[in-house]
């Protein structure tokens, strides 16, 4: 009998959510049903999702950042295809193979100067243990730094590297030596960069929880102090790269010169787990420095066919449907409407980002009832009331949004940047709409916020 997993899908499309709380992640499956995500998706396509009733669902967390060309592009699908129709030899492993190659030599195309060094994984954590790696071992040092509020993956090593006590607790102790610094805070900066035993500074030139922008000078103050102390300066371009600010770095805003930069998620075109670590050929080097130490660091499915095949549909089609620069002008529109809603809803804290990366903050009410209501719902857990938006997009927008990390009130949009006017309408007026509804506080807005405050209270 012929196995299909079209008819799999087909015949135990629905069961999922019981499988998950069976044999998976309980916890997340609970979380999704309570908050009324537990819908039962059956295709994906562009910027949209349909649902199972033939439902369409507008998504903005783009698979945390996977899907900067939209789901389904036909040129990814087309090189995966090819790649597998042509029985290409994949992963004979004591071979180099072409594709990446290739890839590696078009990524070079669009780095900084002098990065011109690659290194294949697959995930952001990998690339991310990869640069830490090469750090220490172009410099010889042990310690790393890292920013308050910074992601740079969730593996034990990266963990060391989390600006968030949420993701830490529970799994101590992690790296010593790794130590976060304030962001904009130059002094704090230069005080651990001078004890002259810090490999590397690494972080997100925007960061991914809580859209976090540094003041203009930072950055650039912070490269130069690492230079002038003999630290690696390593921009985390995993959630920020590939296009997703309005430059295909988000370091070239400041006209950073990052000695070492990762990338990760829609490299891999929304289909294959591929990262890349890409730096100078001397700090590469220092890592694989003699013959018998060309394999010291390796990954399994690092330079898969699939992978580099999808890695390079990707950047062809970013440079030809230009969609950098796409995202440069679709944000500055969204961000500039979102921002205009500001005057009108006392909630909007503040609206910030670049491109397409758009964090929305929400502070306390000043009216008597609404006051009333988010402090019931903060006391119960911090960062609520945000939540309480993500589940009206949802509930009456159809809009999949995410709070952009545990306990803050900020909304993170990571649109595909393939969206257009039409979504920005989209949008707009359904965020519009929410506040408006939380500005009543009989409104539906909080009408479900009992029964949510009483989980988090649970919890
Ligand atoms: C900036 C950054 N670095 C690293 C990672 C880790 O990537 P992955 O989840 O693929 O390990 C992420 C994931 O969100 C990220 O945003």
């Amino acid at each position: 009998m012929t196995w299909s997993v079209a008819e799999l899908i087909e015949k135990r499309s629905g069961e999922q959510y019981d499988l998950h709380r069976q044999y998976i992640n309980t916890s997340l499956a609970r979380v999704q049903t309570i908050i009324g995500f537990d819908r039962n998706y059956s295709r994906g396509e562009g910027a949209f999702l349909w649902d199972a009733a033939g439902n369409r669902y507008l998504d903005l967390l783009s698979g945390y950042g996977v899907f900067n060309l939209g789901r389904g592009h036909r040129v990814v699908k087309q090189a995966i295809q090819d790649v597998i129709a042509l029985d290409r030899p994949n992963l004979v492993k004591m071979d180099c193979p072409l594709l990446a190659g290739l890839l590696a030599e078009e990524l070079v195309r669009r780095m900084p100067p002098e990065l011109d060094a690659v290194f294949f994984a697959n995930s952001g954590a990998d690339a991310v243990d990869t640069a830490l790696k090469f750090a220490r071992a172009a410099t010889k040092r042990p310690r790393m730094l890292y920013l308050e509020h910074a992601f740079h993956g969730l593996t034990l090593s990266t963990l060391a590297l989390n600006g968030g006590n949420e993701f830490r607790k529970g799994f101590e102790p992690l790296m010593p030596g790794f130590d976060f610094v304030a962001m904009n805070d130059l002094a704090a900066l230069e005080k651990q960069l001078r004890q002259g035993d810090v490999a590397a500074f690494i972080l997100e030139s925007i960061q991914g929880k809580g859209v976090y922008i540094p003041a203009a000078s930072f950055l650039p103050e912070a490269q130069h102090l690492c230079r002038k102390y003999g630290a690696l300066f390593v921009c985390d371009e995993v959630q920020v790269g590939m296009g997703r600010t309005g430059r295909f770095l988000c370091c070239e805003h400041w006209g950073l010169e990052p000695d070492i930069v990762t990338l990760s998620k829609s490299l891999g075109g929304g289909y294959i787990p591929v990262s890349a670590t890409i730096t100078r050929r001397k700090i590469h080097d220092a890592t694989f420095s003699r013959l018998e130490r060309c394999q010291v660091h390796s990954t399994t499915f690092g330079q898969n066919e699939p992978a580099m095949a999808a890695g390079l549909a990707t950047l062809h089609v970013l440079e030809e449907e230009r969609l950098v620069e796409r995202a440069a002008t679709t944000g500055e529109n969204l961000l500039k409407r979102l921002a205009a809603l500001q005057e009108r809803y006392e909630m909007i804290a503040d609206v910030r980002g670049k491109g397409l990366m758009i964090g929305i903050e929400f502070k306390a009410p000043r009216s008597l009832g609404l006051r009333t209501a988010w402090t019931a719902a903060e006391t119960a857990q911090k960062g609520l009331f945000a939540q309480f938006v993500v589940m009206a997009l949802m509930r009456e927008h159809h809009i999949l949004t995410q709070v952009s990390g545990p306990d803050v009130n900020i909304i993170k949009l990571l649109p595909p940047l393939i969206i257009g006017d039409e979504e920005v309408e989209m949008i707009v007026s359904a965020f519009d709409a929410v506040m408006a509804e939380a500005q009543k506080v009989r409104g539906r807005v909080w009408g479900q916020s009992a029964q949510l405050i009483k989980h988090a209270l649970e919890a």
